[in-house]
């Protein structure tokens, strides 16, 4: 089996970011499976589908309405939904919004999970999610699950909206973090949490530098070439 980085953990934690640096310094490919949730929230809504309705979004799902698929162009990756490009479109809050919606029904994740689990049989591979260490590749060679505490992902948070212009109140952004925290991790089906095996990055007090490199160090120790 080829080298599988499983990367999970909570909203804010920087998980997308990390692990774009990671998977390019390591020269292999990174999947972000939260692109591909969002996808499909932006084919429900694209077919005026409400995304809170389980039965009719796990019908479109199931009559292939719902295609998603992955390409990289020089390394970065492209989301396609029924052949279209929507790696802008799925950027939105709405489809944030409709990303956390589908993602509890079962029709969505075994479709899915199951496309993740073939890429990640092809080529050696860096993805990163909510249950990859634990339902996605159980057997991944290196399970990270990168948290912060609630705080410091709030200021990071803050941050980016600033440079944005945007001042919504701390209190108020580690209000929406705390919030979707407890969303992922009290849904029924696979809530976010960390595999048996997965070896706990808290980057609370670690700058982007420092964490790639721990988990570059880890890697190292664990498939060491
Ligand atoms: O990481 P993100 O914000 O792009 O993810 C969008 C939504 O998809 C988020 O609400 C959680 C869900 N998701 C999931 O359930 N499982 C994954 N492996 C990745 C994302």
């Amino acid at each position: 089996m080829p080298l599988t980085i499983a990367i999970d953990g909570p909203v804010g934690a920087g998980k997308s970011t990390i692990s774009d640096e990671v998977a390019n310094r390591l020269g292999i490919l990174h999947l972000d499976t939260g692109a591909m949730y969002r996808a499909v929230g932006l084919a429900a809504t694209g077919a005026g589908i409400d995304p809170a309705d389980e039965k009719a979004v796990s019908a479109l799902c199931e009559k292939g309405g719902a295609q998603v698929d992955i390409r990289y162009e020089n390394g970065k990756q492209i989301t396609l939904l029924n052949g279209e490009d929507v790696s802008s479109r799925i950027r939105t809050q709405e489809a944030g919004g409709a990303a956390s919606a589908v993602s509890r029904y079962p029709a969505v994740r075994t479709m899915l999970v199951r496309r993740q689990q073939e890429m990640a049989q092809e080529q050696p591979m860096l993805l990163d999610g909510r249950d990859i260490g634990t339902v996605v590749l159980p057997h991944a060679t290196v399970k990270i699950y990168l948290t912060a505490s609630p705080e410091a992902r709030a200021r990071r948070r803050m941050d980016q909206l600033r440079e944005k212009g945007d001042q919504t109140p701390f209190e108020e952004i580690l209000k929406e973090v705390n919030a979707r925290d407890y969303q992922d991790m009290n849904r029924a089906l696979t809530p976010l949490r960390q595999a048996e095996d997965a070896i706990l990055l808290d980057s609370s007090d670690l700058n982007f530098e420092e964490t790639v490199s721990a988990i570059l160090a880890l890697v190292e120790e664990k498939y060491g070439h």
